[in-house]
């Protein structure tokens, strides 16, 4: 019986802490985020429709949503991030028609409302982080986690250039990781806690609910904690004139 209650019990709390098990990402550096961050969340989408929304879309996300969970207004909405100008209840639109993208790029940017469920927030985070300068493209960028991207290094003057870490392993020459050569705008440091803020607002976009469904599994965990108190004196109380 209580082996029952305790597996019962790991499998609530890893299914309502959202601990679930995901592929791949050897060499991905870990995001450090917080969707209960509203700060974090506002900068974060501040930067997403400043650099993102010329070319990617975020159809399933509303701009008066995103007013009332992270605690804006619609004037500050409508004033910093709604760009187009479009509706306070309308989704987020990309700026580029993707036509226009798939001729100038090569591929079209994708959607990207969900983008953190399907890649991972680490992959996300490798990703914003894993441009590097490669003269070979018509980019002029490479990236260590996505080669031969189609998309531009959007955020090079912040970041500052970048060179690929090549370590050789028996004759083939891999790239571990990236450094920078050339300083940007930002300090290290600076531009981490950017890209961070914007993989949480990411986050929070792939999963509006996170947090509440978080806090949800805490309740349900105190409950059963409390049924199983319950049921425990109950049952000592039935058997007592047995024994
Ligand atoms: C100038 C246009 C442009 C801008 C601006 C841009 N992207 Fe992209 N992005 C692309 C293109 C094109 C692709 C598709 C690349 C490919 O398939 O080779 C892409 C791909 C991606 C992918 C990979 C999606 C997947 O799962 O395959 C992610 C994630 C992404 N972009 C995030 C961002 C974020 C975040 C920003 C804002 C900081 C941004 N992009 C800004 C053009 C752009």
């Amino acid at each position: 019986m209580k082996k029952t209650i305790l597996i019962l019990l790991t499998f609530v709390a890893m299914t309502s802490t959202g601990l679930v098990l995901t592929s791949g990402g050897e060499h991905l550096e870990k995001a450090s985020i917080n969707v209960d961050d509203k700060a974090s969340l506002q900068r974060g989408v501040k930067v997403f429709t400043d650099y993102c929304l010329s070319c990617h879309s975020a159809k399933y996300v509303r701009f008066n949503r995103v007013a009332t969970d992270l605690g804006m207004t619609e004037e500050q909405v409508m004033g910093n991030l709604n760009h187009l100008g479009t509706k306070f209840g309308s989704t987020m639109t990309a700026v580029m028609t993707p036509e226009y993208a798939k001729q100038a790029f090569g591929a079209v940017p994708p959607d990207l409302s969900l983008v953190a469920r399907s890649r991972g927030v680490d992959w996300l985070y490798s990703y914003l982080k894993g441009f590097y300068a490669d003269p070979s493209k018509t980019t002029g960028h490479n990236n260590i986690v996505f080669k031969d991207v189609g998309m531009p290094n959007i955020f090079w003057k912040q970041e500052g250039v970048k060179k690929p870490l090549i370590e050789d392993h028996d004759g083939e020459k891999v790239i571990v990781g990236t450094e920078v050569v050339e300083q940007g705008t930002m300090t290290p440091e600076e531009f981490n806690a950017m890209i961070n803020d914007l993989v949480a607002y990411m986050s929070y976009m792939g999963e509006p609910n996170q947090s509440y469904r978080k806090s949800l599994g805490v309740y349900v965990l105190i409950f059963l904690v409390v049924l199983f108190g319950f049921a425990y004196a109950m049952k000592k109380d039935y058997w007592k004139g047995v024994h």
